[in-house]
């Protein structure tokens, strides 16, 4: 098959773990016989620096007319002082709602060779964590109106969160859609003890179950469910949640899982072209050592070959490949236990050499 890839590979460490990416996918594409073309879109810190826009519209183009979408991630701090929609933040956002990819898919996985690095009790990591966060993502308080105006002599800050029903009844369904394919529980997370949106978000939640009755549909507070995640982490399945909560858990959900720089994420829209992203920062700090973990990009592309391009083997292989390098020891900075004795049997090596690992596996594992 051939496909037609918008690449972003944006700031900070993007550029160099979407390098590895591409050359995973170039070698899936060559073991199973499909053609992938890349088309470069620049988005976040260097658009600005390049088109004084976070994201010109003919990039914004480039995506919607490409088969999906992968991108390193975006910002940095040579761009703090830019204004609010001028940000390089403001370009992801501008580019979620104009491919309108309104479903955020992060799944908060544990991998057995990692469970060391997982800041939680063995007690609590032993009985499992494997969930995934559908986070709404072109709505919510981060689409809402944001103003800062003066009011009685200081200065006073607006940000509006609204959510329509029709909004919420989309995320819903694929958060029960969701759970179908795997263990049929769905737990509902908002603040309807607080906020209106969210007494409408539980009310929508509870009609469209009367649709899905084979899946078990439990409400959670934010709160609570921020401790949950960390107490208890096995008791959830699939999370549903709006755009900023959604945000702030999946932080969480990953680093019990070992390390941020594992997890990959796909979000769709009403189509099959899909933006795929790892759900971690540009890490400026760290930008051009060779030290980033290129895994939850990897990762990304494999989801995009899964969910995009109805490509399974293919994303497996990849899912295999990974798996096989952790299990001979290789590890990126971030992923290395802590304990010393368990540290001398890994080998810590680079994002270059990461990616050369999972190459090399890829023609085993097929
Ligand atoms: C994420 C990021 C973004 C978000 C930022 C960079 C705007 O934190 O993808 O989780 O808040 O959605
Ligand atoms: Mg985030």
């Amino acid at each position: 098959m051939d496909k037609k890839i918008a690449v972003i590979r944006g700031d900070g460490i993007g550029p160099e773990i979407v390098g590895e990416a591409l050359q995973v996918l170039d070698d899936v594409a060559k073991l199973y016989g499909h053609e992938f073309t890349y088309d470069d879109v620049d988005m976040g810190g260097c658009a600005i620096d390049k088109w004084g826009d976070p994201l010109p519209q003919e990039m914004l183009d480039k995506c919607v007319a490409s088969d999906s979408v992968l991108l390193g991630a975006v910002g940095g701090p040579k761009w703090n002082d830019v204004p609010g929609p001028m940000r390089p933040e403001k370009g992801l956002l501008r580019l979620r709602a104009g491919m309108g990819v309104y479903s955020n898919n992060r799944p908060a996985k544990i991998w057995p060779q990692l469970a060391a690095a997982s800041p939680l009790s063995p007690a609590i990591v032993e009985k499992g964590i494997d969930f995934i966060i559908v986070r709404e993502l072109i709505g919510g308080i981060y689409f809402g109106k944001h103003e800062t105006v003066e009011e009685n002599g200081e200065l006073k800050a607006i940000d509006e969160l609204t959510y329509t029903e029709s909004e919420i009844e989309r995320i819903g369904r694929i958060g029960f859609e969701t759970a179908r394919k795997r263990n049929k529980q769905l737990c509902s997370v908002e603040k309807s003890n607080v906020l209106d949106s969210s007494r409408l978000w539980k009310k929508v939640m509870h009609k469209l179950a009367e649709e899905y009755p084979d899946v078990i549909l439990t409400d959670m507070l934010v709160d609570n469910c921020a401790m949950q995640i960390v107490k208890n982490p096995s008791q959830f399945d699939v999370i549903v949640t709006e755009n900023m909560f959604g945000d702030i858990l999946s932080d969480e959900a990953s680093m019990i899982t070992g390390s941020i720089g594992m997890i990959p994420s796909s979000s769709l829209g009403s189509s099959s072209c899909g933006l795929y992203e790892p759900i971690h920062g540009s890490a400026p700090d760290i930008a051009g050592t060779d030290i980033a973990n290129p895994i939850g990009t990897i990762l990304s592309a494999a989801m995009m070959l899964k969910y995009s391009f109805d490509m399974p083997k293919e994303a497996d292989c990849i899912e295999k490949a990974v798996s096989a390098v952790l299990d001979a020891g290789y590890r990126t900075a971030d992923i290395m236990p802590t304990d010393v004795e368990e540290a001398q049997k890994c080998v810590k090596i680079g994002c270059k050499e990461m990616g050369k690992q999972i190459r090399l596996h890829l023609r085993k594992e097929k």
